[in-house]
């Protein structure tokens, strides 16, 4: 299967008009679909900026970005929202979540936007939520979770529509490394049982082992691309 779920064709993005620095430099990057990609590489990088420009939160300069054979700057706003939303879940370095809402009613949110009963939101974000074993830990706010807990509810949040793309920024950047195993274990899990593609920026080799395939920034460039057999 030779399926490409997202492709950047020549993408550069600057983020000064005075022609300053390529956060992305002529970045031409195909991704299959249910393949696991690490994105590592010095700060500074690009590697946030490759993920805000895949999901579409941010434009490229210049080049093209494709998600599913659909150019993500041809789609009009509310498409590109639902894009978001429904296909391809992001999981923040420092979690995004709302402190004012519980664990099901973070994990909710996007399905309530999307237009998905409340009854039928709690019974799926439920399901989420012990999925990523956070069972009985659903009425907690955030601030009431340890950052492994939270960086669960993050990810329950992210996969709860069941996107077929992943994004995932130093997820477990902030957590002590048994945590970030426990995190990396799950995302495997996932990744087996949903088939989900995930792209996962990391700065950590042992998180990259976790991808068949790493790709390494510099300067906005693609400079490593690495490839195991399986
Ligand atoms: N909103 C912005 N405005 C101006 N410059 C920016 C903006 N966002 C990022 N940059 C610059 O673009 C470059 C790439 O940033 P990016 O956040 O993609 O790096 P990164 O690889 O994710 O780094 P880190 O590992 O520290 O998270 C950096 O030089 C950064 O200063
Ligand atoms: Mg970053």
């Amino acid at each position: 299967m030779n399926d490409t779920i997202i492709a950047f064709e020549k993408v550069s993005k600057t983020y000064r008009a005075d022609g300053g620095l390529r956060a992305l430099d002529d970045v031409d990057l195909e991704v299959g679909r249910g393949t696991r990609v690490a994105v590592m590489g010095q700060s500074g990088s690009g590697k946030s900026t490759l993920l805000n420009i895949a999901c579409g939160l941010d434009e490229p300069t210049s080049g093209r970005v494709i998600f599913e054979n659909l150019e993500l700057a041809a789609m009009n706003d509310d498409d590109r929202t639902r894009l978001r939303r429904e296909k391809i879940g992001m999981i923040f370095q420092t979690f995004n979540l709302l402190a004012t809402l519980s664990a099901v009613e973070n994990v909710s949110l996007p399905l309530r936007l999307g237009g998905i009963s409340s009854a039928a939101a709690l019974e799926r974000s439920s399901a989420m939520l012990r999925r990523v074993g956070l069972q009985g830990r659903g009425g907690h706010r955030p601030d009431e979770m340890s950052g492994g807990e939270r960086q669960r509810v993050a990810i329950a949040r992210a996969l709860v529509f069941n996107p077929p793309l992943l994004l995932a920024d130093e997820p477990t950047g902030n957590l002590d490394s048994r945590t970030g195993d426990e995190i990396l274990s799950l995302l495997d899990e996932l990744h087996l049982e949903l088939g989900t593609t995930i792209v996962l920026v990391t700065h950590n080799d042992e998180a990259a082992q976790h991808c068949e395939r790493q790709i390494r920034l510099r300067d906005g460039r693609i400079v490593e691309d690495f490839q195991f057999q399986r």
